[in-house]
């Protein structure tokens, strides 16, 4: 019979609630994911409270308050704290976003907090990212050129660097490749919005001299045409980029050149 339940030591279990902190203000409640594959047990989520009186305002601030002040075991990735690092993408809220770019005060209630969904983790927060940095390994996310290096460096018109706007700004999060169907059942071999995004940022690229060589690289059932225009990557890039129009224009020249 089909099972329509995670196996049992995979559920979500209750987990610790820690103490409030004494005299709080104005408490909030964080309900963080917590798993340690190399222990024992299933994950848990495990409730924690703030005062947000004496803490800062974006939800990393809580994370780090969390493991600085109450519980150091809690693992999780964070770098620039300012939305530029791409590390701190979390679930926040039911939405994958950036931590330390999201408002406490834009949720409601308790805030649960989970690793990027459909990653293996490897401990609480922190998603196992192997196979998505080799994907963006294979589309050679650098400028490749065949004629000789120019005494200085090669120029661009403005009109040629504008149609970058919107692609060089991706700082790499993978919330959008984790909020992706398709690349939930196939991310092994799909290669995802962030990484057709970062394809695309050197295909639209006017000093690439491999533009047919990139496409080549992509005319292929899984890697490029496994997107089905689902939009939840746009929806939450959390640097308002549209990862589906790149690959929209990615498909556009694949017909462009038939
Ligand atoms: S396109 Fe947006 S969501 Fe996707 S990796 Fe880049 S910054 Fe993150
Ligand atoms: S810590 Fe760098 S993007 Fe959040």
């Amino acid at each position: 019979m089909a099972q329509f339940r995670l196996p049992p030591n995979s559920r979500i279990e209750k987990g610790k609630t820690w103490p409030a902190p004494a005299g709080a203000k104005q408490p909030r409640r964080f309900k963080i994911y917590r798993y340690d594959p190399d222990g024992e047990g299933n994950p848990r989520l495990d409730t924690y409270t703030v005062d947000l009186d004496d803490c800062g305002p974006m939800v990393l601030d809580a994370i780090i308050k969390i493991k600085n002040e109450v519980d150091s075991t809690l693992a999780f990735r964070r770098s620039c704290r300012e939305g530029v690092c791409g590390s701190c993408a979390f679930n926040i809220g039911g939405t994958n976003t950036l931590a330390c770019t999201s408002f406490i005060a834009d949720y409601k209630g308790d805030i649960a907090i989970y690793p990027l969904p459909h990653l293996p983790v490897v401990k609480d927060l922190v998603p196992d990212l192997t196979q998505a940095y080799a994907q963006l390994a294979s589309v050679e996310p650098w400028l490749k050129t065949r004629t000789p290096a120019p005494e200085r460096e090669r120029l661009q018109s403005p009109e040629d660097r504008e149609k970058l706007d919107g692609l060089w700004e991706c700082v790499l999060c993978f919330s959008c490749s984790t909020s992706c169907p398709s690349y939930w059942w196939n991310g092994d071999r799909y290669l995802g919005p962030a990484v057709l995004l970062q394809a695309y940022r050197w295909i639209a690229d006017s000093r690439d001299e491999y533009t047919g060589e990139r496409l080549d690289d992509l005319e292929d059932p899984f890697r490029l045409y496994r997107c089905h225009t689902i939009m939840n990557c746009t929806n939450t890039c959390p640097k308002n980029l549209n990862p589906a129009k790149a690959i929209a224009e990615t498909k556009k020249l694949m017909v462009a050149r038939q």
